[in-house]
């Protein structure tokens, strides 16, 4: 193989590395801790991360009652209440991982 294929095959395997954003995914959380698997998904064409958070007062979207995360196709981000609750639905894909329950939401887009 030429040098010229060779340094190719290498710009594309880097471009692929770069245009897959992989996400947080689990199903879960208590306490920001993942109390399932936590895994990772690659966002396909036309997906984003997502997370989904639900919280009650005295909690906060910094603590909430429960949490989950994954990749999410035609993701919108979202708040809405049910009743005392209040449901915030993040979608992003700034960088690989934007959706970690850790990351402060506001930093999202
Ligand atoms: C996402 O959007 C596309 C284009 O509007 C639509 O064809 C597709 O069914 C949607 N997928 C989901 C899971 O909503």
């Amino acid at each position: 193989m030429g040098k010229v294929q060779e340094l190719s095959i290498v710009l594309l395997l880097c471009m692929q590395t770069a245009l897959a954003l992989m996400c947080r995914e689990c199903k879960s959380y208590s306490h920001q801790k993942c109390i399932h698997e936590m895994r990772t998904c690659t966002a396909k064409d036309g997906e984003s991360c997502l997370t989904v958070r639900l919280w009650i007062s005295p909690s906060s979207v910094h603590t909430p009652n429960d949490a989950y995360s994954r990749c999410q196709e035609n993701c919108t981000t979202d708040e809405y209440y049910y009743g005392d609750y209040t449901i915030l639905i993040k979608c992003c894909k700034k960088f690989d991982f934007c959706n970690d329950i850790a990351v402060p939401s506001d930093e999202w887009s």
